[in-house]
């Protein structure tokens, strides 16, 4: 017997006047949310693919102006070769769908992370997406792919060393904001607010650089299960929230 229910969030419990400007998502449990029933593990990066359409779409009508989402880490292919294969494959499909639904749904979408390793046809995938959305208004969608923040750092380290070879950049004027131009998410601010589902209590590798004032949300919600009301439910508790940035 349910004799304690999880609260319904409703658009009443959010503040609208003062929605985060970015969100992003570790969207995780879906090998866990397929085992409990009994599904290969392929079942649940499905029914997460559908729970990320929802959250997406959602983003868009609450007016959210950045949603980014982890989708597959660097750390991600040290899995079994057919799970890899089968989130690659659903991937395509979510891509293709996309593109066909495009003109309606006007969500522009970026990729973040090396998609050099990806199969050649899923990387045309997903510039076709990004150059189809890059006039869109409203939320952008960052989808993280083949992305570390580790790997990410790396790879600015080296474009700024190359840049000071070459007499483009100058190591003693380095700023902040200059680093953040050789990062993935260059244009980008920095999200206000981190939700993971799955109950693990971890970053992996997730948005290193950009996290450092974000505030986070964690929930026992496997990702397939995640609903609007959820999502409705960490936007609620992020308002409750006192950002002080080091300050009083
Ligand atoms: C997240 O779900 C999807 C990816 C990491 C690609 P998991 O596959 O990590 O699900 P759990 O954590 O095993 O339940
Ligand atoms: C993080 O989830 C990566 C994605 C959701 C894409 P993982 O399931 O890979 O993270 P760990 O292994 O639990 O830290
Ligand atoms: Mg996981």
């Amino acid at each position: 017997m349910a004799f304690f229910r999880r609260r319904k969030a409703k658009f009443s419990d959010v503040d609208m006047e003062h929605l985060p400007r970015h969100v992003a998502i570790i969207m995780d449990g879906n090998g866990r949310w397929a085992k409990r029933r009994g599904l290969p593990r392929k079942a649940g990066h499905a029914a997460g693919a559908e729970t990320f359409r929802t959250i997406a779409t959602f983003a868009k009508e609450l007016g959210l102006s950045y949603l980014t989402v982890y989708a597959f880490s660097t750390e991600n292919w040290r899995r079994p070769a057919d799970e890899v294969a089968s989130i690659m494959a659903l991937l395509e499909k979510y891509l293709h769908e996309a593109i066909q639904t495009m003109a309606k749904d006007k969500v522009k979408m970026a990729f973040f992370g090396d998609l050099s390793p990806l199969p050649p046809h899923l990387q045309a995938l997903c510039r076709e997406t990004e150059e189809i959305s890059k006039g869109y208004e409203g939320c952008q969608v960052n989808i993280c792919l083949n992305y570390g923040g580790r790997d990410e750092l790396v790879r600015a380290a080296k474009a700024f060393a190359l840049d000071c070879v070459e007499g483009r950049a100058d190591p003693g004027h380095l700023t902040q904001e200059a680093l953040g131009n050789y990062l993935f998410s260059k244009g980008v601010p920095d999200p206000d607010l981190i939700i993971r589902p799955s109950g693990e209590l971890r970053v992996s590798n997730f948005l290193l650089w950009q996290s450092a004032y974000a505030e986070y949300y964690f929930t026992d919600v496997l990702w397939p299960d995640f609903t609007k009301e959820d999502f409705l439910r960490a936007v609620s508790a992020y308002q409750g929230r006192s950002r002080r940035y080091g300050g009083v």
